[in-house]
């Protein structure tokens, strides 16, 4: 089975997360995928809108847990960094369709993506702390940018998830809809906008984005030093065992 789909209709560049039975964790082959896609249609004109999806129940779990043990990121060239400065760099409108948990990155990439709309049974995480981890994604900057200081410090310090409704409220979401009717509505919408002018609206993103582009970039680096020292802490190692365990973690002597 296909852990990444890929779909192609009218300009519309679909990428449906598709690793169900692991709730849609993401491994280093999947974001060798998801970059390679994103790279090729940085490059094709024919590409006028992307969008993220799963399914009415499930975004993703985030980070595969086990991976993170088993081989996490060695360098800037891992898969997951290459996917990361892919859909920062990304030229086209990107949308994401998210219903169900989105963990870590899973609510991460949601910052590089343009308009996100959800099911109501959306639930964002961000449990770096938690997991001995540090925030990636350049979410460090961009989330207090979009929701405010004292919000993202909440998300981020404490790691609690937050649903659909207060999502909407903070900024993160456009709308909130039925679950499932979210990739349906994502869909019309990303065909509305592969109907508008592809130059306009690619010189509109790139304008959006551009007075931030090089703080991104420097402030990814930033984390993904950070993030990988912290991952081989024991720390990191207790949360994911823990995980994989089906335990609760215990970072008394930590
Ligand atoms: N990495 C690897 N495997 C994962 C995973 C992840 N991020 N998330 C879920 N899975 C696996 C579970 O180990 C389980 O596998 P098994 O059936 O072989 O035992 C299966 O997917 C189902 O997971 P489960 O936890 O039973 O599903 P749920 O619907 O009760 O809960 C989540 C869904 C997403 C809330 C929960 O799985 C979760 O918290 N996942 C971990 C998220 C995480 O810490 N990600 C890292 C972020 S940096």
């Amino acid at each position: 089975m296909d852990d990444i789909l890929e779909m192609r209709e009218g300009g519309v560049l679909t990428l449906t997360f598709n690793r169900t039975a692991k709730r849609n964790a993401l491994t280093a082959e999947m974001y060798a995928r998801l970059a390679d896609a994103l790279q090729a249609a940085a490059a094709d004109d024919a590409v006028r809108v992307v969008v993220f999806q799963g399914q009415a129940e499930m975004f993703s779990s985030g980070n595969d847990v086990g991976e993170f043990l088993q081989r996490p990121p060695a360098d800037a060239d891992a898969p997951v960094f290459r996917f990361l400065r892919a859909i920062a760099g990304l030229p086209q409108p990107a949308l994401a369709a998210v219903c169900g948990p989105a963990v870590g990155i899973g609510t991460t990439l949601l910052l590089h993506c343009d308009l996100v709309y959800c099911g109501d049974n959306a639930l964002f995480s961000l449990p770096f702390v938690n997991l001995g981890l540090c925030p990636e994604a350049a979410s460090s900057v961009l989330l207090p940018q979009r929701i405010g200081w004292a919000a993202a410090a909440e998300k981020l310090l404490y790691g609690e998830p937050f649903a659909a409704d207060e999502a909407l409220q903070l900024g993160l979401v456009n709308r909130v809809l039925p679950p499932d009717e979210v990739n349906a509505f994502a869909q019309a919408q990303a065909a509305k906008l592969a109907a508008r002018p592809a130059a306009s609206l690619r010189a509109t993103k790139a304008l959006m984005r551009a007075p931030q582009r090089a703080l991104v970039q420097q402030v990814m680096r930033d984390e993904a030093a950070e993030f990988e020292r912290l991952l081989k802490g024991p720390a990191a190692r207790e949360a994911f065992t823990a995980f994989l365990a089906k335990r609760k973690p215990d970072f008394s002597a930590l």
